[in-house]
């Protein structure tokens, strides 16, 4: 058996959305993305090659992955296996070490880990921008998940040019995510991947999005450089809006929200009429993430979990790069 890799890798959230591809079979965004990675929600990926495999053995969260998921690593593993130059099949373990029954589940940090582990278990020696290459054709945002803090995704105009990268802004020190659940055991009803195409191409506010996406990258990376936290949290509010407002007007529609979703976001407007520092974003699910402060995550975590319906709140401080942790 080849060497193992243990890698961790955390999830993020865009500040400025990604949402529509370009192409998609080689994943390539519709436009660019802006992003905060999270320390509190991390996947641990163990992949090994092993000649006595007659196919990939994954694992995951646990359990042995079948059918889609299985389907997703595989192509993914095929990836890495070109680029190294074998046909050995692995044995891959993949766990998320997310708050417990968060509902929350993560593409981003998952292909980002299996990027890393999986290469370096091939012997392949990549750059950190080539693993957010390599990454993002598992998943659009796991190609941000490679690196730590606030992370900008190209759109580029072909494949090589379509990666993610580093961001400096003395804002991080400051910054803070409440992640706050939505429960009600509602499955999700339309996965990212699907729900993008379909919102391509039947949504009337699709174009308007897509001209948006640039202005906004814009006013985030402003804000970023010039540490203004109250421009970035109003621009990443407004940014979510102005996606599920695309994914709304889709038909048939799109609606990733429930009720408590809505009254979160009231929640988050009362705290900023209150002084508080909070700006909500909301991804392909019902839960809310909260931008806010050190100063200020306790009290907005404690308003949160107030609102109906909310089953969890956690509080995060901004995530590191994917690294290796482990190898055997
Ligand atoms: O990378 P995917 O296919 O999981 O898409 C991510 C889509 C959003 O979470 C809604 C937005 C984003 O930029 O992360």
């Amino acid at each position: 058996m080849g060497t193992s890799f243990t890698v961790r890798a955390c999830a993020n959230i865009a500040l400025v959305k990604y949402w529509g591809k370009r192409d998609a079979a080689l994943n390539l965004p519709a436009a660019g993305s802006l992003s905060l990675a999270l320390a509190a929600l991390v996947t641990e990926t163990t992949v090994a090659f092993d000649q006595r495999l007659g196919a990939d053995l994954v694992e995951l969260d646990g359990g042995p992955a079948a059918g889609a998921a299985l389907g997703r690593v595989t192509k993914f593993l095929d990836l890495v296996r070109d680029r190294a130059g074998i046909t050995t099949r692995a044995r891959v373990s993949s766990a998320n070490r997310f708050p417990t029954a968060s509902g929350l589940a993560s593409s981003a940090s998952g292909f980002a880990a299996l990027a890393v582990a999986g290469a370096r278990a091939a012997g392949l020696e990549l750059a950190p921008r080539e693993l957010s290459l390599l990454a993002r054709r598992g998943s659009g945002s796991a190609a941000r998940s490679i690196f730590g803090g606030f992370v900008r995704m190209h759109a580029g105009d072909h494949d090589e040019a379509a990666y993610a990268e580093p961001v400096t802004s003395s804002l991080l020190d400051r910054v803070r995510m409440v992640i706050a659940i939505v429960g009600g055991g509602v499955p999700k009803t339309h996965g990212s991947r699907d729900a993008m195409e379909h919102c391509a191409a039947t949504s009337p506010l699709y174009q308007a999005w897509l001209d948006l996406v640039p202005k906004d990258l814009a006013t985030a990376e402003a804000a970023l450089a010039t540490r203004d936290l109250a421009a970035l949290g109003e621009l990443a509010e407004a940014n979510a809006l102005a996606m599920h407002a695309a994914a709304i007007a889709s038909r048939p529609s799109i609606i990733y929200w429930r009720p408590a979703t809505l009254a979160l976001l009231a929640a988050v407007r009362m705290l900023r009429d209150n002084g508080r520092a909070a700006w909500a974003t909301m991804d392909a699910g019902p839960h809310v993430k909260v931008l806010t402060t050190i100063e200020d995550a306790d009290h907005v975590a404690r308003a949160l979990s107030a609102v109906e319906g909310v089953t969890a709140t956690t509080i995060s401080e901004p995530g590191g790069p994917a690294y290796v942790v482990e190898r055997g």
